[in-house]
C-alpha cells in the first residue's frame, strides 16, 4: 500500500517537473525564434533601404536633381532605425553581436562614401564625385555590406533551425516523460488495487478465523453450561432424594422411638400412686415434652419432604404452608389458587418456590400482607408471590445467596421462567411460569387458542379457591 502511494507520488512529481521544465525551455526557445525572425526581417529591411538609398544617391549624382535627396535621407533614417533594432536584437548573443557590429560598421562606411559623393556633387565638383564613383569603392562597400547581411541572415536562420530542433527535442522529452509518468501512475494504481484487495482478503480471513474461534468458544460455553445445568439438576434431585430418605428415617426410627416412649409414659402414668402430686407433675411435663418432640419431628419431616404433597395434592399443601407461615409470622396472607394438573416434579418445584419466597419474606421483607396466586392457562401455569415489604434491587443480590438462583434453576429445569420484580420500598413480586407439557394443538385450533391466550383468560376461573388467613 505504502509502496504504491510512493510510486504514485514520485510519478506525479516527475511529470510535474518534466512538464514545467519543458514549458520553461520551450518558452525560451520560442522567444529566441521570435528574436531571430525579427533579426531576419530587420537585416532584410536594412539591406533593402540601403539599396534604395544607393539608388537615390545615384540618381542625384547623375541628374543633380535635389528631389532624389529626400528619399535618400528617408532611407538613411530608416537604415539607422534598423541598425538600432539590430543592436537590440543581438544584445544577448556574442557571435551574432560581432557579425552585427561588422555589418553596422560596413553600413556606416557605405553611408560615409555616399554622403561624400552627394556633398561633392552638391558643391558642383562633378569630376571629383565621378572619380569617387568610378573608383568602385562604393560598389565594393555595397557588396561587402550585402555579404555581411547575408552572413547575419544565415546565422539567424541557423539559429531558428537550431531552436526548432531543440523545441522538437523538448516536445519529445515531454511526450516520453508524460508517457512514462502515466505508465508509472497506472502501475501504482494497479499495485494499489492489488494491495487493497490483498488487505481485504486478509481482513476477511481474519474475520473468518475470529468467527470460527467465537463459534468454537460459544459451543464450548454451551456445552459446559448444559453440563453444569445437568449437574445442578442432578444435585437438586440428589438433595430431594436425600431429604426424602432423611424424612423416612426420622419418621420410622425417631417416630417409633418417640411413640414407644409415649406409650411407656402412658403406662407409667396409669400406675402412679395417687398421693404423689409432684411425680404426676413430672410425668405430665414429660408427656408434654414428648408431644412437642413429636410435633417438632413432624414439622422437620414436613420441611424435608412435604408428605401433604403426595397425600393431599399441591393445592392443599400450599394452603397448609401459607396458613402455617401466616400463623408463625403474623403476616396477613391472601391466596387465589386455581387447581392445576402438573407432574410431581413441577408440583414440588412450585411448592419449593413458594417455600423459599415465604422464607425470604420472613427474613427480609418486613411485609404486612402477602398474596399468592396460582393460575391455569392453556399451555402454562403461572405462580406469583407478592409482598408489600421493603423490596430490594434484584441486580444487587449478595454473592453467597442461593435462594433466588435455586428457584430460577428449578423453574428452568421444568422448561419455565422466573421473573423477580422488585425495587427498594416497592415490595417484591416473584412470578414463575411453568409449561403444562400438553401437546400443542395445530392449525386453526392453535390460532384460536392463541387468541384466547392473548386475552389472558384463565379457563378454570370457576374452579379457583380463595383463602384469606389472618396471622
Ligand atoms: N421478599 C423480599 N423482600 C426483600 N428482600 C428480599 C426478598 N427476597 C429476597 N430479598 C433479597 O434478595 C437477596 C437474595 O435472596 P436469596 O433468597 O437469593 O438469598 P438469601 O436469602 O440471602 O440466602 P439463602 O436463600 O441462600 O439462604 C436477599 O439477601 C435479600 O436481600
Ligand atoms: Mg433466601
Amino acid at each position: 500500500m505504502r509502496a504504491a502511494l510512493v510510486v504514485g507520488f514520485v510519478a506525479a512529481g516527475a511529470m510535474l517537473l518534466i512538464n514545467e521544465s519543458a514549458h520553461t525551455q520551450t518558452a525560451s526557445m520560442l522567444q529566441s525564434v521570435r528574436v531571430s525572425s525579427e533579426l531576419l526581417r530587420t537585416v532584410n529591411s536594412l539591406l533593402r533601404e540601403l539599396a534604395m538609398a544607393e539608388s537615390a544617391q545615384r540618381g542625384y549624382v547623375l541628374t543633380a536633381d535635389t528631389a532624389y535627396l529626400a528619399p535618400y535621407r528617408r532611407s538613411k533614417d530608416e537604415v539607422q532605425k534598423y541598425v538600432r533594432q539590430l543592436d537590440g536584437a543581438v544584445a544577448l548573443d556574442a557571435d551574432m553581436r560581432e557579425e552585427a557590429s561588422d555589418l553596422t560598421k560596413a553600413v556606416a562606411q557605405k553611408f560615409g562614401e555616399m554622403d561624400l559623393v552627394i556633398r561633392l556633387r552638391g558643391q558642383n565638383k562633378t569630376d571629383a564625385a565621378n572619380f569617387v564613383v568610378s573608383t568602385n569603392v562604393g560598389l565594393d562597400e555595397m557588396q561587402r555590406t550585402r555579404a555581411l547581411g547575408a552572413q547575419l541572415i544565415e546565422s539567424a536562420s541557423e539559429q531558428v533551425v537550431d531552436n526548432r530542433v531543440e523545441i522538437f527535442r523538448l516536445l519529445n522529452v515531454t511526450r516520453f516523460g508524460l508517457a512514462a509518468g502515466i505508465l508509472a501512475a497506472l502501475f501504482a494504481f494497479v499495485l494499489y488495487t492489488q494491495q487493497t484487495r490483498q488487505m481485504q482478503r486478509n481482513d476477511e480471513e481474519y474475520n473468518r478465523s475470529l468467527e470460527a474461534e467465537r463459534d468454537a468458544l460459544e459451543s464450548q460455553v454451551q456445552e459446559r453450561t448444559s453440563r453444569l445445568t445437568e449437574l445442578a439438576t442432578h444435585l437438586q434431585h440428589a438433595v430431594e432424594d436425600e431429604r426424602a430418605h432423611l424424612a423416612r428415617e426420622l419418621h420410622d426410627e425417631l417416630g417409633a422411638l418417640l411413640t414407644a416412649a409415649k406409650l411407656d409414659v402412658a403406662r407409667l402414668k396409669s400406675r402412679l400412686p395417687g398421693d404423689s402430686p409432684e411425680l404426676a407433675d413430672r410425668v405430665k411435663h414429660l408427656t408434654e415434652t414428648l408431644n412437642q418432640g413429636i410435633a417438632l419431628k413432624r414439622r422437620i419431616i414436613e420441611d424435608l419432604r412435604p408428605s401433604s404433597l403426595s397425600n393431599l395434592g399441591l393445592m392443599a399443601s400450599l394452603e397448609i404452608l401459607l396458613r402455617e407461615f401466616g400463623e408463625r409470622s403474623h403476616i396477613e396472607m391472601e391466596s387465589a389458587l386455581e387447581p392445576v394438573t402438573l407432574n410431581d416434579t413441577s408440583d414440588l418445584t412450585i411448592y419449593r418456590v413458594v417455600q423459599e419466597s415465604l422464607t425470604n419474606i420472613g427474613k427480609y421483607a418486613q411485609a404486612k400482607r402477602v398474596t399468592v396466586t396460582l393460575k391455569n392457562y392453556v399451555y402454562h401455569v403461572e405462580l406469583s408471590v407478592t409482598d408489600d415489604g421493603i423490596g430490594f434491587n434484584p441486580g444487587l443480590t449478595p454473592h453467597a445467596s442461593h435462594g433466588l438462583v435455586g428457584m430460577r434453576h428449578r423453574i428452568e429445569a421444568c422448561g419455565g421462567r422466573l421473573d423477580v420484580t422488585s425495587a427498594p420500598g416497592q415490595g417484591t413480586r416473584i412470578t414463575a411460569t411453568i409449561p403444562r407439557q400438553q401437546r400443542k394443538p395445530q392449525g386453526e385450533l392453535a390460532s384460536a387458542m392463541d387468541d384466547m391466550h392473548m386475552s389472558s383468560d384463565s379457563y378454570t376461573n370457576d374452579a379457583q379457591s380463595r383463602t384469606t388467613v389472618a396471622g
